[in-house]
């Protein structure tokens, strides 16, 4: 199951993220290549969205979900396509035309540019999508009770790091109990001190993202997150304009950037959401956090003794117990 994580060739190659560019095809292969992929981080970003809610089960016939500075992606016509019921918003026009968002084509301007490639049935996707005017910094208080939500490459443009941050708390209230988040962001790899963290982009560091998963696990919602950046040539070319094929990583101002995919699971009880993980559970994350390789050790050692354990005993041996 996929973690939170950070864009790498590896998985943006893996079968499952294939599977999801395979049916946004007429989104990104407009001249009809029939690349696998380009190995590009927008579209691990769309694979990576759309695997983690798949993984957690909320895309089927009947699900709510709500996405967040849509533009012209292709997830909700993707997750329309799939039975769900969508309400995609994006920010009011007059503020994406200052922005710069709608003479970039990153901008919704009506419902059917959702799905102009074709990805949903047209009757399906009128049936069920709707699109809403939203500032992702002061969310409306009637979108509640999804079982999921997304972004792609919108919550470093809220204005600085700490909106950002504040947005990722907020929007957990638009989800049901045990609802999922998914959204993708910019990440700085090369600093985890100096960045940019006012204007119109942000570059969210290491310690940004802990902050914000802190406040969540606080809050008794789930995230697990492997900072791997991956180690292939791919991996570790880092784009400059004009832009090359391989655009994983690439230099903005002084830093290298890449994509980062955040998932939380919503606590599933009021209970939880009030007094936040347990001791082990805090304990078992911040091990995979900070400690990787200790945290994989602990498995595998619990694993062979469960192998064992079950050999002896198929002996008729008595196991002893872990020390
Ligand atoms: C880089 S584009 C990404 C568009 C799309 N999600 C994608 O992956 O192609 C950023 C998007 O964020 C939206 N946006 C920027 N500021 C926003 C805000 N304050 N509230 C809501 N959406 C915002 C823009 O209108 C634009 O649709």
């Amino acid at each position: 199951m996929l973690s939170s994580s950070l864009c790498t060739e590896a998985s943006l190659r893996s079968p499952k993220f294939l599977r999801w560019l395979d049916l946004i095809r007429p989104a990104w292969d407009e001249s009809g290549t029939g690349e696998p992929t380009y190995v590009h981080r927008k579209l691990w970003e769309w694979a990576f969205i759309a695997e983690a809610l798949h993984e957690r089960g909320v895309l089927r016939e009947g699900s709510r979900g709500i996405g967040f500075g849509v533009g012209t992606e292709p997830l909700s016509a993707l997750f329309a396509s799939l039975g769900c019921e969508i309400v995609a918003t994006d920010v009011a026009v007059e503020v994406a035309v200052a922005n710069g968002w709608v003479s970039s084509g990153q901008h919704a301007l009506s419902v059917e540019t959702l799905n102009k490639f074709g990805i949903c049935d047209r009757a399906d996707f009128i049936r069920r999508t709707s699109l809403e005017v939203v500032d992702m910094n002061r969310i409306p208080s009637h979108l509640t009770g999804f079982d999921f939500a997304w972004s792609s490459c919108a919550f470093e443009h809220l204005g600085s790091i700490e909106l950002g941050q504040s947005f990722i708390l907020n929007q957990m209230r638009c989800l049901r109990p045990g609802g999922v988040a998914v959204h993708t962001t910019e990440f700085n790899v090369s600093s985890n001190d100096e960045t940019m963290d006012v204007g119109q982009t942000v570059l969210f560091r290491r310690r940004d993202v802990d902050w914000i998963i802190d406040h969540l696990l606080a809050r008794g919602h789930l995230v697990e997150i492997d900072y791997d950046p991956g180690e292939s040539p791919a991996d570790r070319h880092v784009d400059v304009p004009p832009w090359s094929g391989v655009h994983l990583k690439l230099a903005i101002d002084k830093y290298v950037a890449t994509s980062l995919g955040l998932i939380v699971e919503k606590a599933t009880s009021p209970a939880r959401a009030r007094f936040g993980l347990g001791a082990r559970e805090l304990l078992r994350y911040r091990l995979a956090r900070d400690h990787p390789s200790t945290l994989g050790k602990v498995r595998a050692l619990r694993d062979d003794f469960t192998r064992v354990s079950r050999l002896l005993t198929a002996d008729g041996r008595r196991p002893s117990k872990l020390p």
